[in-house]
């Protein structure tokens, strides 16, 4: 089969497009011929050896953390799906990822695609939307009516937040570029701020809740706009120094699982309508280190850029 891997940490020249033999499944996984994948930004940050203390690799490997695709083939005990069911799947970084015309996958690592939207949409959803929903749902346990702010709204993560905040029936303000502020009312936030033209610390006050997805100064600074005990849940971006006690909120960091129970809660809000997919761009599969240079960049915006692995 054909696959994105690579040897050695560095920069995108070290992803090359090789032959490698497909996987065989074990007796309880079925085998994914793999239709899209996503690039995201922990690809790259992983590819580049930024993240070696948290995910050790054993190299040569392929990355990819999600995908979508459709099976074609089942271990000896596998009884949970069948050949041609079509399936969204996720893989650990520190694994052979979705990069890859090939995947086995266990159950609990899958959830059935929701069948009104193509693979790249459904490929979109899954990792982003898993982020968004233990950010949200799981830590930050946000309610009907509270003040919630989303940092990076126009970003894969933040796009699926800002959808989510809303459906709960909270009042959802966002951060963004100038570029992308009709974008992010348009997926349901009722207040977007610029950050390339205003300061959202001098315009905010009363927040129950922060999702950072950016880090560095912009945690201290939205410590500013909580309310006391208010709640600021992060997700691992640039570094910062927690400075929630001074401001008497709570910091609590967003730690992403895959359990087939939220990857569950995802499809089921797409399904409902409550989630739109949001893809940036598709790309073939021989692109992946351009795509990685786009996202290193910073020049990713509205969504996920997707991978097309297969026709
Ligand atoms: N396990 C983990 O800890 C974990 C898991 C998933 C993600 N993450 C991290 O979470 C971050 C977001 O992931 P993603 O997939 O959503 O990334 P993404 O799709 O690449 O989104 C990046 C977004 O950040 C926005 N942005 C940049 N600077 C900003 C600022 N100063 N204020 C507000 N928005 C700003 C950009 O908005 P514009 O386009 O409008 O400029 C862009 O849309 C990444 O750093 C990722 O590594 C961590």
């Amino acid at each position: 089969m054909k696959a994105i891997q690579y040897s050695r940490y560095g920069g995108p020249e070290v992803l090359d497009l090789v032959d490698l033999p497909a996987p065989v499944p074990a007796p309880d996984e079925a085998l994914i011929a793999v239709r899209c994948a996503s690039v995201i930004p922990g690809d790259w940050k992983v590819r580049a050896g930024h993240l070696q203390e948290m995910f050790p690799l054993d190299l040569p490997t392929t990355p990819g953390r999600d995908g979508a695709g459709i099976v074609v083939a089942t271990g000896a005990d596998c009884d949970w799906t069948v050949i041609g069911e079509e399936l969204c799947f996720v893989t650990e970084h520190v694994e052979p990822g979705s990069y890859a015309e090939m995947v086995a996958r266990p159950r609990g690592m899958t959830v059935p695609k929701p069948p009104d939207i193509d693979f790249a949409e459904a490929t979109a959803i899954i990792h982003a939307g898993v982020c968004a929903w233990i950010g949200l749902i799981e830590t930050a346990e946000i309610t009907a009516g509270q003040n919630v702010l989303i940092h990076a709204g126009a970003g894969a993560i933040g796009g699926m937040a800002v959808q989510i905040a809303k459906s709960v029936g909270c009042h959802v303000s966002a951060t963004c570029s100038a570029a992308n502020t009709d974008y992010v009312r348009g997926l349901g936030a009722d207040r977007v701020i610029a950050y390339d033209k205003d300061d959202f610390a001098e315009i905010l006050t009363g927040q129950d809740i922060v999702f950072d997805l950016v880090g560095g100064d912009i945690h201290e600074r939205s410590c500013r706009v909580l309310k006391k005990g208010g709640k600021i849940v992060w997700l691992i971006a640039s570094p910062f120094k927690d400075v929630s006690t001074d401001y008497g909120v709570i910091c609590k960091q967003a730690l992403i699982h895959d359990s087939r129970d939220t990857l569950e809660r995802v499809t089921e809000a797409v399904e409902k309508g409550i989630l739109a997919p949001q893809v940036s761009r598709r790309m073939p599969m021989a692109q992946a280190a351009d795509a990685h240079r786009i996202l290193e960049r910073g020049e990713n915006s509205r969504g996920r850029i997707i991978l097309e692995i297969r026709e």
